[in-house]
């Protein structure tokens, strides 16, 4: 992993953590010297720096580690993940603009994409299945569609995006190809496979303390820059930027998040496996009638399975609480509530939930039914007794 190379930052007085700059603002020695820095002559590179809405020290220690991570020349990190995909798609399309983009998406961004960017900026976009490459090629519009937007594995459906084949397509039609890897850090590496840009929130995986509201942007140098333009930077001037107290606190998670994200996996892998034995109707990409199974497999980095997130479709939204009830309330097997990543496992319903934001068709188009629980498998405690848990609150319903 590039992480094992990655230059290592000291704090102030030798301290083996880094420092936090929690400065808002930065002096200079010489009057010149800010002139230079406004004009861009002295970078946060060379280290000067102008104002923490532009560069911080301590945000851009923590988006370098992520840069590494992902791969990417550069990255800046975001108050939010859905900081980082706003910025960018301001970024990348002017009014008028047009993207296409997966029909299965988090709510959040579907709805930003279907309601917000529309009304507010007069950029449209057509929804894609993006499984059907013919339909993705159509939804094109050679010289109006600028970014092709996708979720490496789908929320909550656990589709899983073709990305060297989706990237091809955009590409030849001079597309960037703007792909969300909440669900997938480590597991898979979006610009190895094509991707332009690669955004996170954060306050998942990467965070895993269900305690930090966080996003990522990482890209080209060139990307990172003009995020940050003085004149048209997205990041800039809307300032959706994050805090260097929060970076410092992410920066000391990424070394585990290997470690985290292999049991996960390993854990979601088994429990889907035993799931099925049982005769749930369970979604998970590790099992072999997955319609994704192959591709996730030829796409994905040795050693990290395949993925942290199960979904078990119970029918109806009533069988799905009622479940949910008891692993919670009776056997402690998981917590009601949205988010994922967390240790311990994190169940809601998706479709009264964090897929709300979409109505009936569009649900339907997802693959969202009413009884689809997304779980997010948790490591606390061991996996035997977490599975009876499981087995126990199944019985009572
Ligand atoms: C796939 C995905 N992308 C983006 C977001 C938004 O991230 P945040 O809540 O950090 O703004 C979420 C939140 O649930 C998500 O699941």
């Amino acid at each position: 992993m590039a992480l094992a190379t990655a230059r290592h930052e000291f704090g102030e007085h030798g301290g083996i953590n880094m420092s936090i700059e929690a400065s808002a603002t930065f002096t200079v020695m010489e009057p010149l010297t800010m002139r230079k820095m406004f004009t861009g002559e002295l970078a946060p590179d060379q280290g000067f720096f102008i104002y923490s809405r532009h560069f911080n020290p301590t945000v851009l220690n923590l988006s370098r580690q992520i840069a590494t991570l992902e791969g990417t020349e550069a990255a800046y990190c975001t108050a939010s993940g859905m900081a980082a995909i706003s910025t960018v798609l301001m970024q990348l399309c002017s009014s008028g603009g047009h993207v296409v983009a997966s029909c299965c998406l988090y709510g959040g961004t579907h709805a930003l994409l279907n309601h917000f960017l529309p009304r507010v900026c007069n950029i449209t976009t057509t929804f894609v299945d993006v499984r059907d490459h013919e339909m993705v090629k159509d939804a094109i519009v050679e010289g109006k569609t600028t970014v092709l937007y996708l979720e490496s594995m789908s929320n909550p459906t656990l589709i899983v995006a073709d990305l060297p084949e989706l990237c091809r397509i955009a590409h030849d039609k001079g597309v960037k190809v703007v792909v969300d890897n909440t669900f997938t850090p480590m597991l898979l590496s979006p610009v190895s496979l094509g991707a332009d840009i690669v955004v996170h929130s954060l306050t998942k995986y990467i965070s895993g303390g269900a305690d930090v509201i966080a996003g990522a942007i990482c890209g080209s140098a060139s990307l990172v820059n003009s995020l940050m333009d003085l004149h048209q930077g997205a990041l800039m001037l809307l300032g959706p930027t994050m805090n260097a107290k929060v970076a410092f606190e992410l920066s000391e998670r990424i070394p585990h998040l290997s470690l985290r994200m292999k049991e996960h996996c390993r854990r979601a892998m088994v429990y889907a496996t035993r799931m099925k034995k049982l005769g749930l109707k369970v979604i998970y990409p590790g099992l072999e009638e997955h319609p994704d199974h192959t591709l996730l497999k030829s796409m994905a980095n040795e050693n990290y399975g395949f993925g942290g997130i199960l979904c078990l479709d119970m029918e109806t939204e009533e069988k799905a609480n009622q479940l949910m009830s008891q692993l919670q309330n009776c056997t402690r097997f998981g917590i009601m509530a949205v988010s994922l990543g967390y240790h311990e496992t994190l169940m809601s319903c998706s479709g009264s939930s964090t897929s709300s934001e979409m109505n009936a068709e569009e649900k339907k188009m997802a693959g969202i039914s009413p009884g689809l629980i997304r779980m997010s498998i948790g490591y606390s405690g061991t996996l035997e007794q977490k599975w009876i848990q499981f087995e126990k609150a199944l019985a009572r319903v």
